[in-house]
């Protein structure tokens, strides 16, 4: 069996444009230069497994049909090989006529956005030289990254990362297809680890599934090697139950059992403490905000990660018996709206409340956004 046959994602890299799923705006603007025949150079950039390589090869597929390698140039932009080799494999490349209905031929260079600004000059000029026969296809992370001139020989196409919904039903179809059953809260893990790469959600999906034909939170925590946030929701109960001892062991059991670093845990801490399943008034938060900003800053200095932790877990137990902290049990979607309509409700009483609103708003759209 090919390579392309064993990873998922390669097998279920949609072939054709309809089939890529959001990216609508792209989409339509494409579909419309391709209605015109003619395509102008194009710079598709956005997060990593959103599509952009997808759209390329689909592009390709729409131009010229199944003979479409014949008429591609890949390249890969970060190759330690450099310009020099780019220029001699694109004159090679234009060199024949294309094959099939369009008059060009399609270069996709992957990654432009590690191409050094001399390179960059220099692709442009390639860029121009041979326009008459071949477009580019230029694919980076970074916008930023790629020089104003090449930005401006280029029609632009910003992907975005994909919306919950969308990325998930895409998963349950790849599970379905494949005869894995995903739990609601191991889908819900999946997010939590992808947030909205598509490539990761899906090499996850099958990593796990090769551990167990039934993916749960807890064999998705397990595959990526992540500590499950349960775990970390435990040490916190602990603490805020004022029982030092529990929470301290626990912590160890943590740091030690996943090889959790301190970080690690500061980041689901941080995390929860965001989409509210870690619960806790404004200022309670803020200086639990600080206190996370604090104990990282001295273990990015090198401090000792057992004494920050065990300080982490002191001052967590102060400002909770000080503001009183809860943890939520339910399924953090459905706490979030029942949590906003009680908010909204209370704002219209009191000003005081109406502030927390709007930051229990915010935190629970970073949750679901670019995180
Ligand atoms: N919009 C999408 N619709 C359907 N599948 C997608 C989409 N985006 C990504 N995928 C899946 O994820 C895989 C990786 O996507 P792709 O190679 O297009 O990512 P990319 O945007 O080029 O990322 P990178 O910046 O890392 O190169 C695809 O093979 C496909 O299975
Ligand atoms: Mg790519």
């Amino acid at each position: 069996m090919s390579i392309e046959h064993l990873l998922w994602v390669e097998k279920y890299r949609p072939k054709r444009i309809d089939d890529i799923i959001d990216q609508d705006e792209v989409k339509k603007r494409i579909k419309e230069f391709l209605k015109t025949g003619n395509l102008p150079h194009m710079l598709f950039y956005g997060p990593p497994g959103v599509g952009k390589t997808t759209m390329a090869l689909a592009i390709a597929y729409e131009l010229y049909g199944e003979h479409w390698r014949e008429n591609v140039l890949e390249l890969n932009a970060s190759d330690e090989r450099g310009i020099t080799v780019i220029r001699e494999r694109v004159k090679e490349f234009a060199r024949t006529a294309p094959m099939g209905k369009a008059p060009f031929k399609l270069v996709i260079l992957d990654e432009a956005d590690n191409m050094t600004s001399d390179a960059q000059q220099a692709l442009r000029r390639l860029m121009e030289m041979y326009a008459s026969n071949t477009r580019f296809i230029l694919i980076a992370n970074y916008v930023s990254r790629i020089i104003d001139p090449i930005q401006s020989r280029c029609a632009m196409f910003r992907f975005s990362p994909l919306p919950k919904d969308v990325a998930l039903n895409r998963l349950k179809e790849i599970a379905q297809a494949e005869g894995v059953e995903v739990t609601p809260d191991g889908l819900e893990a999946i997010w939590d680890i992808s947030q909205g790469d598509m490539r990761k959600a899906i090499n996850i999906l099958q990593a796990a599934s090769a551990l167990s034909k039934k993916v749960t939170a807890e064999v998705v925590y397990r595959t990526v090697g992540h500590v499950e946030p349960k775990e970390i929701l435990d040490i916190v109960a602990a603490a805020a139950s004022g029982n030092f001892t529990k929470a301290r062991d626990k912590l160890r059991q943590v740091m030690y059992e996943y090889g959790a670093s301190g970080k690690d845990i500061l980041k689901i801490f941080q995390r929860e403490l965001l989409r509210g399943t870690i619960e806790i008034p404004d200022e309670g938060k803020t200086e639990l905000m600080e206190l996370i900003a604090d104990i990282d800053y001295r273990l990015t200095e090198g401090c000792d990660e057992e004494i920050q932790m065990l300080a982490f877990l002191s001052k967590l137990m102060v400002v909770s018996k000080k503001y009183g902290l809860k943890i939520r049990t339910e399924v953090p979607e459905a706490a979030k709206l029942a949590e906003t309509t009680k908010a909204v409700e209370e704002a219209a009483k009191t000003t005081t409340t109406k502030k927390k609103t709007t930051t229990k708003k915010k935190s629970s759209s970073s949750s679901s956004g670019s995180e």
